[in-house]
């Protein structure tokens, strides 16, 4: 049976700031930028999930892609949308929200809970940026 891969992509909001407090005001400034402004900023974020198997004889489906989209909205979507990375996020309260960190943890809260293997997660931060994580 053919291996296939199928992806989902979702959308959400939130806000965050980069920030190490380890660091000076003034190198927290020059290596996060915008993105360490005090008050926190927004981003609005893009997904895609990609889960990989063999095609299902009986319904020609890799996944149902409407079980895929459901479980990312209550796992990830749900838990992010519309956060304070920094202050909502427990996962964030002392690791800084940067997108690598955040794909990883979005990865953590959906492995076990998709139906099919995850095998990639493309993270939007902005229309030019993004982030891959295979699971390694
Ligand atoms: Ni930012």
């Amino acid at each position: 049976m053919p291996t296939v891969t199928v992806t989902r992509r979702v959308h959400f909001n939130a806000a965050h700031r980069l920030h190490n407090r380890a660091l000076s005001d003034d190198e927290n400034r020059r290596i996060f930028g915008l993105c360490n402004n005090p008050n926190y900023h927004g981003h609005n974020y893009e997904l895609e999930v990609s889960v990989e198997g063999p095609i299902d004889p009986t319904t020609g489906f890799v996944a149902n892609l409407d079980t895929v989209k459901e479980i990312v909205e209550r796992r990830v979507v749900g838990y992010l949308d519309h956060k304070n990375l920094n202050l909502d996020i427990a996962e964030f309260a002392e690791a800084n929200p940067t997108t690598e960190n955040l794909v990883v943890v979005i990865w953590q809260r959906l492995e076990k809970h998709l139906p099919g293997k995850l095998v990639k997660l493309v993270l939007w931060e902005t229309p030019r940026n993004h982030v891959v994580y295979e699971g390694r």
